[in-house]
């Protein structure tokens, strides 16, 4: 991996940019420019501030995301999910979410609670990885970005109307 180089740290797409309405196609090639790339992507998710990051949030539309719901306290919560798949799902839970491409937007999404998923790393391995409450969440909002949907896409039509009006407001001020 490039350690020893500076690692470029990637501008953060918001909405509506289209790329973040886009299927975006797997990964095939796990080669030493995905490994950087996933770097760069912790790296410019921890300079965002935020705790998930997925391709098309940098304007890469590919089916990669980064996951570190500890931000940083807990190197065991880094997780990297290339082409993920929800194998099981069970139960509900409500909580607010935001996202770094829609900043100061915050709503209460129903996700399942628990959640197994089937990815593959760096290398191109499989394995399965399972979560609950917060990773859960996280896990589904990244998937979704993958799918081109955003936690705006699944609140109330309301809801979604008084977000976009926020939008509008702060586009017009210069604040977005
Ligand atoms: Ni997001």
């Amino acid at each position: 991996m490039a350690t020893t180089e500076a690692l470029k740290i990637h501008e953060i797409v918001k909405y509506p940019d289209p790329v973040l309405a886009k299927m975006c196609e797997p990964v095939t090639v796990f080669d030493a420019a995905l490994r950087t790339l996933v770097a760069e992507m912790f790296e410019s998710m921890y300079v965002a501030q935020g705790i998930g990051l997925a391709g098309p949030q940098i304007a890469i539309p590919k089916r990669l995301t980064v996951i570190d719901v500890s931000f940083k306290k807990d190197p065991k919560d880094k997780l990297l999910l290339i082409n993920p798949e929800v194998v099981e799902s069970r139960g509900k839970q409500m909580e607010e979410e935001g996202c770094l491409s829609l900043p100061e937007i915050r709503e209460k999404v129903a996700r399942a609670a628990w959640v197994k998923v089937r990815a593959q790393n760096e290398r191109g391995e499989w394995f399965e990885v399972e979560g609950e409450e917060l990773l859960a969440r996280a896990i589904l909002h990244e998937i979704d970005h993958l799918n081109g949907v955003l936690f705006i896409d699944r609140i109330s039509r309301l809801k979604r109307e008084l977000a976009l009006r926020k939008i509008r407001k702060m586009q017009r001020n210069g604040e977005w």
